[in-house]
């Protein structure tokens, strides 16, 4: 039986019209992203322009993001069926045809009709009356490739893959670049640190839905009664183990700010692997603690709560409106020993003589690639460029060599990121120990984003490197 039975001609008429504003707004969404913005900006910029229902803003979310991350893709499919190369075509009609592509290719549950269909009305509404007719013959000529491929594909048990019809090529990298829509030099670099196997579950991962992973504030709740609670008004969650406060929603609520015990600052939204740096700095009560890239402040939030809010911890960042955030959330969680430093701190030595020599602790929760978090950023991977790295790469390094005068004698530096390139991750680690023999590693350890057996993504990318500085004499 082919995979595409419900893939039928003709399409059926009259052409179905609902889900048109969800539509409209991932269409919005593509060409805000085209012209510079950030996904996650647009779309809550449109959201709030709409008065969506629930599931129409789920729709409008998984069709903006899951259309932004298969960008490479779906320009392949309409390089192989359009009359120009997608970068030729009109931007407003390619990232039209996106929206209708995405739908074609990846969300079973949206008939093709209805896909076709409301692809030809939105470009009708949204000025492009003139190409209506070349979306409706571009859509339905990849349908037929599709319907031929799968016809001539045996294993039709297995949802067939978005790329099925579409013309390979047999260079591994760019095969694998485009099958899963990564940019060549990414997808060049994954070949290259990993086996083929790990590198596609890297893939797959990237490409599929982050979990909601929240952290209890340990000062005011736990996972049992904050479980209780959600319960309660009929979210889901359950106790994630690789962290001691985290829990996972197993269903999304619409806004999160209404669930039970936020406006108390009974937890935070925090990634589970994020949530795994803090316990390895190791915080005690009355410590000094110094989180120097710490905006917007999930990880001076959490080292307050494992010291049980008694000591000196300092939150820098470069950036004031960011750092105005960790006020906010250290409000929030009724957290009194977080102090606000806006500064480089690069620089933190000459601008704090006085500190020199006296945090038993310090963060550097690096600004990196962000290789880590592709899922939760749609865009990131065609906004990064292999060069850009090579910056990052140079502040990591000055970040590291400027926060170390600080550091006491015995006391402890924890290096993290939340991407997988190794010149970020342990090539750094392994330059800063050749510049500083002083320094000891503890241990170093690189999590890959993994999916789940559901599909969805199981947490983010990261990477830590325990340091200490040996006591004199020691
Ligand atoms: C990965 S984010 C930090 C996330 C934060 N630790 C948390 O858990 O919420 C990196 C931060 O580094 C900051 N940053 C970048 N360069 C910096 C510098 N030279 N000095 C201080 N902060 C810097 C950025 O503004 C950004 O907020």
């Amino acid at each position: 039986m082919s995979l595409f039975r419900r893939w039928t001609f003709p399409l059926p008429e009259p052409v179905r019209s609902s889900g048109l504003p969800a539509r409209e707004v991932a269409w919005k969404v593509l060409l805000a992203v085209a012209a510079g913005a950030y996904a996650d900006a647009a779309l809550e910029r449109e959201l709030n322009r709409q008065s969506l229902s629930g599931p129409d803003r789920a729709l409008a979310t998984e069709l903006a993001y899951g259309a932004i991350r298969q960008r490479r893709l779906l320009d392949a499919w309409l390089d192989a069926h359009g009359r120009v190369r997608a970068e030729q075509q009109p931007p407003r009609l390619r990232w039209l045809l996106h929206v209708g592509l995405y739908q074609l290719l990846f969300t079973a549950r949206i008939p093709a009709s209805a896909a076709v269909s409301t692809t030809v009305d939105l470009a009708k509404q949204g000025g492009l009356a003139r190409l209506a007719p070349v979306a409706n013959g571009l859509l339905r000529s990849v349908l037929r490739r599709r319907e031929q491929a799968s016809a001539g594909d045996g294993s039709a048990l297995v949802p067939a893959p978005p790329w099925l019809g579409l013309p390979l090529n047999e260079d591994p990298v760019v095969s694998f670049g485009l099958r899963h829509s990564l940019p060549e030099w990414l997808a060049a670099d994954l070949l290259r640190w990993l086996p083929a196997d790990r590198a596609e579950a890297f893939a797959r991962a990237c490409n599929s839905s982050p979990p909601l992973d929240l952290r209890v504030n340990r000062r005011r709740s736990d996972r049992q009664s904050l479980a209780a609670a959600f319960a309660a008004v009929a979210i889901r969650s359950q106790a994630l183990a690789e962290t001691p406060d985290g829990l996972t929603l197993l269903d999304r609520p619409g806004d999160l700010r209404g669930l039970p015990g936020f406006g108390e600052g009974h937890w935070s939204v925090q990634d589970r692997s994020a949530q795994r740096i803090v316990p390895l700095l190791d915080p005690r009560p009355g410590q000094k603690v110094l989180d120097a890239c710490a905006a917007p402040g999930g990880k001076s939030t959490q080292i307050a709560e494992w010291m049980d809010d008694q000591g000196e911890i300092w939150a820098v960042d470069r950036s004031e409106a960011r750092l105005r955030r960790v006020a906010l959330n250290a409000e929030r969680l009724g957290l009194t020993s977080i102090q606000q430093l806006s500064a480089d701190a690069t620089a933190l030595a000459s601008l704090r003589p006085d500190w020199i020599g006296s945090f038993d602790r310090i963060l550097v929760d690096a600004p990196c690639s962000g290789l880590g978090t592709l899922s939760r950023h749609a865009d990131a991977r065609w906004r990064m460029q292999a060069e850009t790295i090579e910056s990052l790469v140079q502040l990591q390094r000055q970040l590291l060599e400027g926060v170390l005068p600080l550091l006491a004698p015995g006391g402890r530096l924890v290096y993290a990121t939340c991407t997988v390139h190794p010149s970020e991750n342990t090539e750094t680690v392994a330059w800063f120990q050749q510049q500083r023999p002083e320094l000891s590693l503890v241990q170093q350890q690189q999590w890959w984003p993994a999916q789940e057996l559901d599909g969805s993504c199981a947490g983010d990318g990261f990477f830590v490197a325990v340091l200490e500085r040996q006591q004199p004499g020691a």
